[in-house]
């Protein structure tokens, strides 16, 4: 067991991530539930778990949204704010969310915005949003067909992780969240990718989500509102998200395509030591799509390839350089992974 605390300059703003095996069956006594609570969840999380909230809580009152991104929207957020208004939620009630990222973006948004604000505490069930997107403080939906362009920056008074909920994800959901934590590694921690050249690296799952929050939490106490090294978390994400769109979100998983911008991004040396790591965890190192689109994708949203971007370069594990360039200048390392 551990507790990170989330230091932030605005000390009301400052939390603590709690890493419990089996929290999740006495919540009430990490977060304090003695109210009207709304318990958000989606349809493809265990329903016991929000159960088990709910049983902790004063006032219960739990919400499944549909399974899947397109959930993450403008219409599910209507729903929890009029859930709430329904129920006569006053400024001194609270919100959790028991699910992934997509739960947690979009419960800890309606949370900001309900009375301008009540507590929001975040219980992330998926690999991905333990290690990554439970800390940090952004909240957002999608709307008019772009990812997250709606939110706010909004910080939970709690993050409570139980690693026993990952057991009920599949596989490729695992190694999908678990490319995020090896992308923290590949920038700043080289002994966190070593736990991922070990065979039974899953045995070590506990250490691997506390390094990568620890990581996190690091860069976000030192630039909460991306100015600068919160960048860095971008590792494999420029080409990954061109690849993103230049496929149908069926066929790779937000996971698979940063892993196969990691390798992108990674000089010669580093892809050595990196491909044969999502080999094992058997994440793609590269696709068949046109790599010609996923450059046109990449410029979409800058509208000029002449256009910056800051781009992050590992030339040695754990290590990283952050460097504006331009987006033509990346095209060749575009082409090293697609077709
Ligand atoms: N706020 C941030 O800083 C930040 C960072 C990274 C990603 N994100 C966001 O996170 C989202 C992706 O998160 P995700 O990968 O967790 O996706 P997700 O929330 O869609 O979860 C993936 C799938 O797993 C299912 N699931 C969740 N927990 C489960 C469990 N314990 N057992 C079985 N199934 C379970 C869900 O129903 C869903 O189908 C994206 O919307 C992305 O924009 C936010
Ligand atoms: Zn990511």
């Amino acid at each position: 067991m551990s507790k990170i605390k989330v230091s932030l300059t605005e000390k009301d703003n400052s939390y603590e991530v709690v890493i419990r095996r089996g929290c999740i069956n006495d919540v009430g006594q990490e977060l304090d539930l003695n109210r009207k609570v709304l318990i958000v969840t989606d349809e493809g999380v265990p329903a016991e778990y929000a159960e088990k909230v709910a049983a902790c809580s004063g006032q219960p009152f739990i919400v499944t949204i549909g399974e899947g991104e397109e959930h993450k929207s403008l219409e599910s957020f209507d729903l929890l704010l009029n859930k709430m208004l329904q129920e006569g939620f006053s400024r001194k009630d609270c919100v959790v969310a028991v699910g992934g990222g997509v739960v947690g973006d979009l419960a800890g948004f309606a949370a900001s915005a309900y009375m301008r604000g009540v507590d929001f505490y975040n219980i992330p069930t998926t690999i991905l949003s333990q290690v990554d997107s439970s800390v940090g403080g952004k909240t957002a939906i999608n709307y008019g067909g772009l990812k997250n362009i709606v939110g706010a920056f909004y910080q939970p008074k709690r993050v409570l992780i139980d690693i026993d909920l990952t057991k009920t994800l599949t596989d490729r959901q695992i190694s999908n969240g678990l490319s995020e934590a090896l992308k923290m590694g590949m920038t700043f921690d080289a002994g966190l990718v070593n736990i991922f050249k070990r065979d039974d690296y899953m045995e070590h799952l506990e250490e691997i989500v506390t390094r990568s929050i620890e990581l996190k939490t690091n860069v976000v106490e030192q630039d909460e509102k991306e100015a600068g090294l919160r960048k860095v978390l971008n590792f494999g994400h420029t080409i990954g998200h061109g690849i993103e769109l230049a496929t149908n979100e069926e066929k790779l998983y937000h996971g698979e395509c940063v892993s196969i911008g990691m390798v992108a991004m990674s000089s010669a040396e580093v892809r050595k030591e990196l491909i044969p790591i999502l080999d094992r965890l058997n994440l793609p190192t590269s696709c068949d799509v046109d790599g010609e689109e996923v450059y046109r994708m990449m410029c979409h949203d800058k509208k000029a390839s002449g256009a910056m971007v800051s781009a992050v370069f590992c030339e040695k594990v754990g290590e990283y350089k952050l460097q504006d360039v331009t987006l033509v200048s990346l095209k060749d390392r575009v082409r090293s992974v697609t077709d």
